[in-house]
């Protein structure tokens, strides 16, 4: 019975009309190819804040993340096909190019800095791997579009969370390179954070299929990347778990993770949770001033913390239907 229900439901996915409305209005994005040449000499362990567990986060999230961009990557390509307009077909290609570039130099920085600083990157890697093709892989294809707009959701407020709150989220000591490389996918996690929504509403649109992907993106970065981070600092200083330092190390990163004011979740609690109105969009939060802030910093070509490590950018063509 319930089986079937599941195969009606995926035979109604397939046969939706795909007719889009129009997506001229939208502002095209670039797919950007960079180099850092990660070396980890001057990588400063508690980037974020001056907090250890924190930074951890950030740092689990740069492991983890890149079996997330795999996901969406084959998802996208999946539901492109499926879509006939072609400038939400262009975008496609756009987050596609995006994505795969994120997953690339993310895991440069995993191998050439996390590793030479002692993370467990290939421990995690092992993890991600069993729970990615064991488990996330294998949904249907419905509901893995379904987790991509979730976790796609969920980039773009820590993007415009990373851009409100640029100047007081870094420690002092973070270096050029990690800087970079965080504010580049943020600038373009937002950039392209309606794309995969875009692509939900137009080929499903079903809410209950809607927050079953968020649900299970919450569960994945609040719940399986958070474990992830609490076990960096024990295993990379297993006298962690004995040092009074580190235990008021671990109040003061819940309190950056925390606080209503300026962390990372306590603040934006309210914005993720926006993800269950029924008439929720992405574009409901605009961000235009922050991205083009962050554009100014990052591309400006005289003062872009970018720029030396900017090799070429590429406009996918709108290709007529
Ligand atoms: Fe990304
Ligand atoms: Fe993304």
């Amino acid at each position: 019975m319930l089986v079937r229900k599941i195969k009606q439901s995926v035979g109604q996915f397939m046969a939706n009309a795909i007719e889009s409305p129009s997506f001229t209005h939208k502002i095209p994005f670039p797919i950007r190819h960079v180099d850092f040449k990660f070396d980890g000499e001057s990588f400063y362990d508690n980037f974020y804040r001056n907090a250890e567990l924190a930074s951890a986060y950030v740092t689990a999230m740069s492991i983890f993340l890149t079996y997330g961009e795999e996901l969406v990557i084959e998802t996208a390509r999946y539901h492109r096909d499926l879509v006939t307009d072609p400038i939400l077909k262009q975008r496609v290609t756009a987050l596609i190019g995006q994505e795969a570039i994120h997953s690339k130099v993310h895991n440069a920085f995993n191998d050439q800095t996390l590793i030479n600083h002692q993370y467990p990157v290939r421990f995690y890697r092992f993890l991600a791997e069993n729970v990615f093709n064991y488990g996330f892989h294998r949904f249907p294809q419905p509901l893995k579009l379904s987790l991509m707009a979730g976790i796609e959701h969920f980039t773009a407020v820590f993007a415009e969370f990373a851009m409100k709150h640029d100047t007081e989220i870094w420690a002092e000591q973070i270096d050029d390179k990690t800087k970079g490389l965080w504010m580049w996918h943020f600038m373009e996690e937002s950039e392209h954070k309606d794309v995969a929504y875009d692509v939900f509403q137009l080929i499903s649109g079903n809410y209950s299929l809607r927050i079953a992907g968020f649900l299970l993106a919450s569960f994945t970065i609040m719940g399986l990347v958070f474990a992830g981070a609490v076990g960096i600092p024990i295993l990379r200083r297993p006298l962690n778990i004995i040092s009074p330092r580190y235990w008021k190390d671990v109040t003061y990163s819940l309190k950056v993770l925390w606080n209503p004011r300026n962390g990372v979740f306590g603040s934006t609690v309210g914005h993720i949770m926006e993800y269950l109105r029924p008439d929720f969009h992405p574009n409901d939060h605009d961000t235009t001033v922050y991205l083009e802030d962050y554009k100014e910093k990052l591309l400006n070509p005289e003062t872009g913390l970018l720029i030396p490590y900017f090799t070429k950018e590429f406009m996918p063509k709108v290709q007529a239907a």
